[in-house]
């Protein structure tokens, strides 16, 4: 399907206000092939517009949105412990998620809940709750605008950190992804080390796969806002990543800071939403914009606001965090 000047308001989870010029639904990478054939991407910006959870409108998008619409799921091979699975990239990635859960599939069981579709978890490297999706991806099937051949990458090849990818760096803009190959497992590791993860799972009848699912979704329910009901997209900024040196200083001003060993050694990762929230701002509102009231990370949309009225908001909320703690943080949604 191929629209001209639709409305994207119901198309991002911020309930921004915006159309776009053209937007053309795939479903694999012979339809891309077909759109880029005709000529449409090299007269006009052209970017993908998966399930709209992780995007910010500042205004009309005059370019092409590629929207993927392949559904499918299938088992790759299944040697009876390890199950290789392939979704394509329109598939809702919670639906994923519990079409693992209800197979006996462990692996992705922590990032319940989390909106937007399979094709765009690889993007950012989702995560929640001590896992990322890095862990159980193969491998990512891409089209690529260039050559227009497929292209498929292996997980060591997809640059993956914390939320980051080379399909926000090198390969942004030129290729588009078709399909996400996981490796999941049929035996249990249940991962209830982060925060109250174990005391919720316990409380609810212990880590099986099903309960560690719905104690997941419990929550985030409780803690992170329904856009259907607020408009938001989820964790604005990214946590930021400090040399160990800053972390130590930080914590010898301010002792109930909390932070995480980063990933790269030498570097301390700090807790974004605990920031913004010292600075004040969890719970304000400034007119149709304003932080949400659990959960500071989180920018909130109360009705009408326009992208450039959230940007505002997060460079002042940037500004006081920045004077306060003299750490910078950086915006995780993706600014089109
Ligand atoms: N905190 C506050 N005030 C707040 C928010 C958090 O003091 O307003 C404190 C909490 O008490 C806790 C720490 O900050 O000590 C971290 O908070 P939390 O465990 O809620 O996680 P987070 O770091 O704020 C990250 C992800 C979330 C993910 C959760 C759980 C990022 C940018 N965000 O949030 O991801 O669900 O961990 O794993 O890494 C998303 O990306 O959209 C998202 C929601």
């Amino acid at each position: 399907m191929e629209y001209r000047n639709i409305s994207l308001k119901d198309r991002n989870s911020f309930g921004i206000e915006a159309s776009c010029d053209r937007l053309v639904d795939f479903v694999d990478a012979e339809d891309l092939r077909q759109v880029v054939s005709s000529g449409l991407l090299s007269e006009m910006p052209w970017s993908v517009l998966s399930g709209g959870n992780n995007i910010l409108f500042t205004g009309d998008y005059r370019g092409v949105l590629l929207h993927p619409v392949g559904r499918e799921i299938s088992v790759l091979s299944d040697d009876g412990t390890q199950v290789r699975v392939r979704a394509q990239a329109g598939v809702e990635w919670d639906d994923f998620v519990a079409w693992c859960v209800e197979r006996g599939l462990w692996g992705v069981e922590n990032l319940s809940y989390i909106p937007g579709y399979v094709g765009a978890a690889p993007v950012q490297n989702i995560g929640a709750y001590g896992a990322e999706v890095k862990d159980v991806i193969e491998s990512v099937e891409t089209f690529s605008v260039e050559t227009l051949k497929t292209l498929t990458l292996a997980a060591a090849h997809c640059g993956f950190g914390y939320r980051d990818s080379v399909f926000k760096g090198t390969l942004r803009g030129r290729v588009v992804i078709t399909a996400v190959h996981f490796v999941l497992s049929r035996t249990p590791a249940p991962r209830l080390g982060y925060g109250d993860l174990q005391a919720k799972v316990e409380s609810m009848g212990g880590p099986s796969l099903t309960v560690i699912r719905e104690a997941v979704v419990a929550i985030r329910r409780s803690k992170l806002p329904d856009p259907k009901e607020l408009g938001n997209a989820g964790s604005f900024f990214k946590n930021p990543v400090v040399p160990d040196s800053v972390a130590q200083a930080l914590k010898k001003q301010f002792p109930d800071m909390p932070s995480y060993p980063g990933t790269v050694p030498g570097t301390t990762k700090l807790a974004a939403g605990w920031l913004i929230d010292q600075c004040g701002w969890r719970g304000r509102r400034e007119g149709c914009v304003g932080v949400h009231e659990r959960q500071a990370l989180v920018l909130v949309n109360y009705g009408g606001a326009t992208g450039q009225e959230v940007l505002d908001l997060a460079a002042r909320i940037r500004q006081d965090v920045q004077a306060r703690f003299g750490v910078e943080i950086d915006m995780e949604v993706n600014v089109l």
